[in-house]
Formats: structure tokens, C-alpha cells, sequence
């Protein structure tokens, strides 16, 4: 058993609070051997029954540069969106006025006005362009898996980008990378029984790229959490 030190809690917050989410990279590639160490501890993470059900396909150097410019040119020319996974349905209020929130964040600190549909569609392609990542890494599973597995997906997603911030690389989850999966796969040479949840761009961060002055807030733990007993 682990134990509990008030060193280790403090670490742990810390990492969790300080990762997320970076729209801007330095063009600066993950060196192999940090990369080889983040992807090793992401192997860890837990999953139902083990059956550790992620696909993980990491790009880097030519290979990002050449999806980078399959998903641009997809999105400029409009591309069908024909994603693995149906939508999620129509959001309530409450989960609606969030993901405003989040926009808000992002365009505020893009200096991009709510009325201005121009400026909302260019911070939205700034997805495409990978936010300028040398790395993107596309996660998916077998299409014999369910919403239930998908749960496991996220497990690994969380640790992988957990053990980036550990080691000062930064991250943006990406359910845009989802847009166009035929050509994710045909790029890794992935079985068309493998489909692709999301992505993450992810590198150095720049910091002087103004998307990344972006701060999200978190519902309150009482609003989120009953404890019974
Ligand atoms: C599965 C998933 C998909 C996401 N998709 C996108 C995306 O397509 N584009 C984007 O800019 N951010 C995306 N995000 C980032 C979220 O907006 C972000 O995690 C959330 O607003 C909380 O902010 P934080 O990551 O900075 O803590 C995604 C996050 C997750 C977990």
C-alpha cells in the first residue's frame, strides 16, 4: 500500500491542477527518450477486466506535419464530417451555460468578441492546425467496444496527459481529431475496425500566444458530488 505523505498529496494536486489545456506550441519536438517515459506510465492506467482497449497512434515530425495539412485542407474544403461515434444529443442549461463558459475563457483571451462569427471560426480552426504540436497522438478502440469502454479510453488519456505535465509537456484534448477518421487510420495503417474517440496535440508550450492565457473554473464540489452516510 502507498503511503500517504503530505508530500506526495501536494504533488499529486499539483500536477493535476497545473495541467491544461495548451492551444499554442513552441516548434520544438518531445525528445524520444521523454517521450518513451510518458507513454510508459500512461501504460499503467487502469481499465474493466484489463482488457486494455486503447489504439494509440502518436505522430511526430513529418507525420504531423502531413496530417496537420490533411486536416486543413479537409476543413477548408468544407469535408463531410462523418465521425466513428454518433453526437452527444442537445445539451440541458446547466451543461450549456458550461461549455459557454469554457468558449468565453478561450475568447477573451484571444481577444475574440461573442458576436464576431469570423474570429470564433479562426480560433475553431486553430484545432486543425494542431495549435502548431509537432506531436498529436489519436486514441481509439475495436468497434466491438461500447460507450462502456470508451470510459477506459478516458482513463488512459488522463494519465498520459498527466504524466506530459510531469514532465513540462503540454496538452490539448481534442474531440475535433475525431472529424475525419478514415484518414487517421489510412495514415497509421489502422484496421477499419478500429475507431478513432479524440486526440491530443501536444509539445512545449508557448507562452506567448494568447490562448494560452485561457483559465477554466470547476462547478463547486457540492454541486457536483452527493456524500452519503
Ligand atoms: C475529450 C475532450 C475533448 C476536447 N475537445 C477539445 C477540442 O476539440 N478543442 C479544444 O480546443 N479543446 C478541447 N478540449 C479541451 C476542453 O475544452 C478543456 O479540457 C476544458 O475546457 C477544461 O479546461 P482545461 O483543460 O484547461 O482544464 C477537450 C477536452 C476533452 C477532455
Amino acid at each position: 500500500m502507498i503511503e500517504a505523505s503530505t508530500q506526495a498529496i501536494e504533488a499529486f494536486d499539483t500536477l493535476v491542477r497545473t495541467r491544461r489545456s495548451v492551444r499554442g506550441f513552441l516548434d520544438k519536438p518531445v525528445p524520444d527518450s521523454v517521450m518513451q517515459q510518458i507513454f510508459e506510465t500512461a501504460r499503467w492506467s487502469p481499465s474493466g477486466t484489463n482488457v486494455q482497449p486503447w489504439d494509440v497512434c502518436v505522430a511526430s515530425g513529418e507525420v504531423t506535419k502531413a496530417l496537420r495539412a490533411g486536416f486543413i485542407s479537409r476543413a477548408k474544403n468544407k469535408e463531410k464530417i462523418v465521425t466513428d461515434h454518433a453526437p452527444d444529443g442537445r445539451l440541458d442549461d446547466l451543461w450549456r451555460e458550461r461549455k459557454r463558459a469554457c468558449a468565453r475563457a478561450l475568447y477573451n483571451a484571444m481577444g475574440i468578441e461573442w458576436e464576431d462569427k469570423a474570429g470564433r471560426a479562426s480560433a475553431a480552426f486553430r484545432n486543425s492546425e494542431f495549435f502548431d504540436a509537432p506531436h498529436v497522438v489519436f486514441l481509439g478502440m475495436h468497434e466491438d467496444f461500447g460507450t462502456q469502454t470508451a470510459a477506459d479510453v478516458g482513463m488512459f488519456a488522463q494519465t498520459l496527459m498527466l504524466a506530459m505535465t510531469a514532465h513540462g509537456v503540454a496538452s490539448c484534448a481534442q474531440g475535433s481529431l475525431r472529424n475525419y477518421p478514415d484518414f487517421v487510420r489510412s495514415t497509421f495503417g489502422l484496421d477499419d475496425k478500429i475507431k478513432i474517440l479524440f486526440g491530443i496535440s501536444f509539445g512545449y508550450e508557448d507562452d506567448k500566444v494568447p490562448a494560452n492565457t485561457a483559465r477554466t473554473e470547476r462547478a463547486p464540489l457540492e454541486e457536483i458530488v452527493k456524500f452519503l452516510g
